[in-house]
């Protein structure tokens, strides 16, 4: 099967109609989509992704009344994010009604929902008359993408079309929440910081993070180790032996270039310090260098606070736990 890439949504709607998998834009990342009422299209992202049946998927929605409408309840809490962060990129894992497939959820009982704000991700979602079920449209453990190329790169030939929206504006995936009566849980950190959660609600806010607990049971896939990981071996700068020849080894950094690297060997994610901006290139940056072919690649740590901490978050799950 031959990939096709184009911006005809009218198209999108008759191969997701028809029970065909399709990669869609949304801000953070691009999803591989399915009609997400429809067990067997389901099945097919699974095949084509590589990714283990027990790893549920996100459902997206047009608006929330739709989102919500297929819950068993919605806190308040949910109501009052839904209402700031709609659409958006902000996941809440809330009980399923039955007429979610158990193959969106893995069998699990609770259904990850989402109102995605990327323009043409919504503009196809008002023409179909079901969710579609998305994750992120990279091959299981690789990095998700972040433009049309990434998608094509790892999925190409497995998929019949990828829906061209440019590149992704937040550049990392959305943040999931989940509510344990009046307490607010953070599985996975995102376009959407602690603070911004924090500064919404009266909740007590929890950032599930232990190592120990993610061993035992991982809530979320994000979670486990060694994902969003490129294929050159990653450490961190703070680990830099500077008596190694680096003339073969690349850095990213923030905005500051390293003194002992090659220029030519260094990607800043944001010149000019901006955090936002940085995150929407972390992804492109780890493709580029990856594709370097560097023995080793470096990478900086950011400010560790709002967005900083979910882009660290991900530099953390990157890099290898070895000193090199
Ligand atoms: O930004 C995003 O969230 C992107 C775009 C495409 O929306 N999607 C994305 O999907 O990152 P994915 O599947 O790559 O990551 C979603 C995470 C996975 O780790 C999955 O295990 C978890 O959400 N998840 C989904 N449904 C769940 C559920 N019912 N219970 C627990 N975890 C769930
Ligand atoms: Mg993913």
């Amino acid at each position: 099967m031959n990939t096709e890439v184009g911006k005809d949504l009218e198209k999108v709607k008759v191969l997701l109609d028809n029970g065909s998998t399709v990669a869609i834009p949304t801000e953070t990342v691009y999803g591989l989509a399915a009609n997400g009422r429809n067990p067997e299209a389901i099945s097919k992202i699974y095949l084509a992704k590589q990714r283990p049946l027990s790893n549920p998927l996100i459902l997206h929605y047009k608006d929330a009344k739709a989102a919500f409408n297929d819950v068993l309840n919605v806190p308040k809490n949910a109501k009052i994010l839904a209402e700031k962060f709609w659409p958006g990129p902000l996941t809440m894992l809330l009980e399923k009604k039955s007429l979610v497939p158990d193959a969106v959820t893995a069998g699990k009982p609770r259904v990850a929902v989402r109102v995605p704000a990327h323009k043409t991700c919504q503009q196809l979602l008002q023409k179909l008359s079901y969710p579609v079920a998305a994750p992120s449209a990279n091959i299981y453990g690789r990095i998700s993408p972040t433009c049309v190329d990434h998608v094509k790169d790892q999925l190409n030939t497995r998929i019949p079309y990828i829906l061209d929206g440019g590149p992704c504006s937040k550049g990392i995936e959305s943040t999931i929440i989940g509510f344990d009566q009046e307490k607010i849980m953070i599985y996975r950190l995102g376009s959407v910081t602690i603070e911004d959660i924090l500064s919404s609600t009266n909740a007590e806010v929890f950032y599930v993070e232990s190592d120990a607990q993610i061993e035992k049971a991982p809530i979320t896939s994000g979670m486990v180790k060694h994902h969003y990981a490129p294929n050159t071996p990653m450490f961190s700068s703070e680990d830099l032996n500077t008596s190694l020849d680096l003339s073969n080894c690349g850095y990213i950094g923030f905005d500051l270039l390293h003194p002992d690297f090659p220029t030519s060997n260094q990607f800043l994610l944001d010149e000019t310090g901006l955090i936002d901006a940085a995150a929407s290139q972390l992804y492109r940056a780890f493709h580029i260098m990856d594709a370097k072919r560097f023995k080793h690649l470096y990478i900086t740590w950011l400010p560790d606070k709002g967005i900083g901490r979910s882009i660290n978050d991900r530099i953390k799950r990157a890099i290898q736990k070895n000193k090199p």
